[in-house]
């Protein structure tokens, strides 16, 4: 049942520790709307999974070995979980679970399987390029935007809140709930996506995309140091000091970007007519994104003393949201005919 607020639908895959990248292009948007929105958001272990086959799951010391999937997978969804309730959410205001606690998405994703056809799904990127790059891709990645389509359309989403890497994937969830409804008649809203225009996407250290799998990465909880260690290898080009410097061009400036306060504008006078040099640039970035940081580390610490009450949380939340998923659910078997009583 709707309640008076639009429904706000979003999650992240616990396959590493999340970047400022994932912060400011998804994960404030969730904290920042939770008051105005009825949220759902997740942990999306089912879509981890997918990098099983690539022995891609580290854990939060970096251990990358395919040998302890299991457990770094429970571990990097516990991390996950306290990671969000660091930055801000609210466990009364949004419900907070686990992707599998919800299992009638992968019901309804096999439902979405049989009107999806092969051609129409090829032509995802992210499939695309696995293939391009990995020898073997499994069914599970061809899949993935379709057990996506199934996070979204479940509960209801009016808006999703996700980087550019993800625009796909809302279209895919919208042509799959439109031809769901011209199929079995009108069940599922039209999700939109929230793509917030400055931080669609977030560049990393090296002027790519910032990405767990770049490893161009600033970590959202990471220490002082490793702050300073990773600015300080941005690349810049030779200019000196004194030299006038294009800021647009600057992979330093691109990220203090973040930051937009008020001495962006004399920072940006400064590039433009010369007398700051990348050092002082970078020192100034590693300081301002510090200052940002170091709340949110002691506020994680904190959390993450009590493992039980973060894990009991999510258990919590978990039958919440099975609850509503379970209740769609019904009126979705009756449309494509799995019970008797239509
Ligand atoms: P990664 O690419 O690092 O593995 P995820 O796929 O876990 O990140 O992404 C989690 C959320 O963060 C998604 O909504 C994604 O669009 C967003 N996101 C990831 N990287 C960036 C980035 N560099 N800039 C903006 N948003 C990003
Ligand atoms: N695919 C998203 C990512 O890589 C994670 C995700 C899974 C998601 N299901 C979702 C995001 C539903 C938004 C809504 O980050």
């Amino acid at each position: 049942m709707r309640t008076g607020k639009k429904i706000l639908v979003s999650g992240v895959k616990p396959t590493g520790r999340p970047h400022i990248g994932n912060y400011f292009g998804a994960m404030k948007q969730m904290v920042d709307m939770q008051d105005e929105y009825d949220c759902s958001i997740f942990i999306a272990d089912l879509h981890a999974l997918t990098s099983v086959a690539s022995g891609n799951l580290a854990n939060s010391s970096g251990d990358d070995s395919a040998l302890n999937v299991a457990t770094n997978l429970a571990q990097n969804t516990l991390d996950l979980a306290i990671d969000y309730l660091a930055i801000g959410l609210d466990p009364k205001k949004v419900t907070l679970y686990k992707q599998s606690d919800t299992p009638q998405v992968a019901e309804l994703a096999w439902i979405f399987n049989c009107i999806t056809t092969m051609p129409y799904l090829s032509r995802a990127h992210a499939f695309k390029d696995a293939q391009a790059k990995e020898k073997e891709t499994t069914v599970g990645v061809f899949d993935y935007p379709i057990l996506m389509s199934a996070d979204i359309l479940l509960p209801g989403a009016d808006i999703v809140p996700v980087g550019m890497d993800q625009k796909q994937h809302i279209e895919i969830a919208r042509d799959t709930a439109e031809k769901f409804n011209r199929i079995f008649g009108e069940t599922f809203a039209m999700p939109e996506p929230l793509i917030t225009k400055d931080v669609a996407v977030v560049p990393g250290t090296d002027g790519q995309k910032m990405s767990k799998s770049y490893g161009n990465t600033i970590g959202l909880f990471a220490s002082d140091e490793e702050i300073l260690k990773a600015v300080m290898k941005i690349p810049t080009d030779s200019k000196g000091v004194d030299e006038p410097k294009n800021p647009d061009e600057c992979k330093v400036f691109a990220l203090h970007k973040l930051f937009a306060d008020a001495d962006l504008v004399d920072l940006k006078s400064r590039y433009e007519k010369g007398g700051i040099g990348y050092k002082e640039s970078k020192e100034i970035l590693a300081r301002k994104i510090s200052a940002f940081i170091a709340p949110l580390r002691a506020k994680r610490e904190k959390i993450a003393s009590d493992p039980e009450y973060v894990i009991d949380l999510l258990i919590a939340g978990g039958k919440k949201a099975q609850m509503k998923a379970e209740k769609k659910m019904e009126e979705v078997r009756k449309k494509v005919g799995l019970t008797f009583n239509q």
